[in-house]
């Protein structure tokens, strides 16, 4: 029997009969690959072998379901559990993507070093370096005896066989793209592949209730490589951010089946690999520069956890035609907004002026109570006058110039006050105050002229 050919598109799976220069479903230009189906004999299998998430065959009355409280398993890096919600949860998926090079084999490495010492047997399966190379960045780490098994594979069937001999308390695959199974005739990588892999290796979690950590690849535009059924299929998606020439690097949940998401872990890589950040406020405010007009200091919220970041503006008179805005860490659109309100609300002139605002150490805030933060650094660096001393600030801004008010305001005040700041420029009535820790002092702003009055002398 001639076997029927199937072309896929690598963006969004979609399927058609024939070759095209560009997707018809989602518009991807050459994104669309040759797939071979699966073989009826071995889908035969596939159903005898029964693919099932449940612990027991056929539908259950959802009463007589016993809920399982599964105890979570810290990772050792308190940081990196932070992220996952409080540790790692038996038999979950979590997918962590990131720019090569950032750390992601260095941090599993980390934890499944931990795991082995204190669970038992961990499998990790790379596709990308050989046991030698892992073993000398481990000598790095510093990872003593333990039973972390290397596998140097990218044979999914040879994986799942070593994991059903193994019965690893852990399951490291990196990374995903590198996984392809002898199913397919498609190359490693392609969407087929790698959601048979993720499917797969899905299977093994849960049936096994194994934790498995998958690493992602990143595309040119920073998002995770493949299909975007990958993200469906994990409980958990984890990005690495931070730059290459800076040590400090951010974890980020974007998705999250057992936790909050946007929740953040920061860490530094050292020459003994990552190590947890406990006071990331500390490390993004480091280099601040004492009365610098410019720069403004914003609470920001990340998840749950409030962070202290400081903006930086820089407004200078335009040499060429038309005056540009760049925004690096915070919306570009946000910012051309915001400078409006500055022009019309408070009557501050930026016509011919290029703005230049940055949020330092490479970190991204977006959420609205960031506002604040940009008008007072753009306002601070046309007036040429620093921001007071000891001034944090937080609150959104409206089109007619107003102060809005922001989430989880106490939790912001409270780490402006740890830090050491002792005025706190917010919205007004956001902040009740039997929550007001002492030695800060609440300055309530209805509108960005009160703000600026409130920040500096303009
Ligand atoms: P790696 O974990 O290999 O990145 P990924 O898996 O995301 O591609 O990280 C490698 C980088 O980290 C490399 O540039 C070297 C650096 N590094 C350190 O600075 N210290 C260390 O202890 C280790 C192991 C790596
Ligand atoms: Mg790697």
């Amino acid at each position: 029997m001639k076997q029927k050919i199937v072309f896929a598109c690598q963006e969004c799976g979609a399927q058609s009969s024939k070759w095209m220069g560009r997707c018809g479903d989602c518009g991807a230009w050459n994104s669309i690959v040759e797939e071979r189906p699966v073989p009826e004999a071995v889908m035969a299998g596939a159903i005898e072998k029964r693919y099932s998430l449940a612990v027991a065959a056929g539908p259950q009355l959802y009463a007589d379901i016993s809920i399982l409280n599964a105890q979570r398993l810290s990772t050792g890096i308190g940081e990196f559990d932070r992220v996952l919600g409080g540790g790692v949860v038996p038999g979950s998926l979590v997918l962590i993507g990131g720019e090569p090079g950032i750390g992601k084999s260095t941090l599993l490495l980390q934890a499944a070093a931990h795991f082995a010492r204190e669970f038992g047997p961990v499998l990790y399966s790379s596709g990308e370096e050989s046991e030698h190379q892992i073993k000398a960045r481990g000598e790095r780490l510093g990872i003593e005896r333990a039973p972390l098994y290397i596998l140097a594979e990218t044979c999914l069937e040879r994986i799942l066989e070593e994991i059903a001999r193994l019965k690893p308390s852990f399951i490291i695959v990196d990374s995903i793209q590198t996984v392809f199974s002898l199913k397919f005739q498609s190359a490693p990588g392609s969407i087929g592949q790698v959601r048979e892999a993720a499917t797969q290796l899905l299977f093994a979690a849960k049936g096994q209730n194994i934790p498995t950590f998958l690493v992602g690849h990143v595309t040119k535009d920073g998002n995770l490589a493949g299909p975007k059924a990958l993200e469906h299929i994990v409980d958990t998606v984890l990005y690495f951010e931070g730059e290459r020439h800076h040590s400090h690097r951010v974890v980020r949940a974007v998705k999250n089946r057992f936790g909050a998401i946007s929740e953040l872990g920061v860490f530094e890589m050292t020459g003994t690999g990552l190590h947890a950040v406990p006071n990331p406020s500390q490390l993004f405010l480091a280099e601040r520069p004492a009365n610098a007009p410019g720069s403004a200091v914003l609470c920001c919220m990340e998840g749950s956890r409030p962070l202290l970041v400081e903006v930086q503006s820089l407004v200078s008179s335009t040499s060429y035609g038309t005056a540009r805005r760049m925004a690096s860490g915070v919306d570009q659109n946000r910012l051309s907004l915001l400078l409006a309100v500055l022009e019309k609300r408070a009557g501050l002139n930026l016509t011919g002026e290029d703005v230049f605002v940055n949020v330092a150490g490479g970190m991204t805030v977006d959420e609205p109570a960031a506002d604040l933060g940009i008008v007072a650094a753009v306002a601070s660096s046309i007036r040429n006058r620093p921001i007071k001393d000891g001034t944090a600030v937080f609150g959104e801004v409206g089109l007619a110039g107003e102060i809005r008010g922001a989430t989880q305001a106490p939790l912001r005040v409270r780490e402006a006050a740890q830090m050491g700041f002792s005025r706190c420029v917010l919205p007004p009535g956001n902040c009740p105050p039997t929550d007001v820790p002492p030695g800060i002092q609440l300055v309530e702003v209805k509108t960005v002229v009160d703000a600026l009055d409130a920040v500096m002398d303009w």
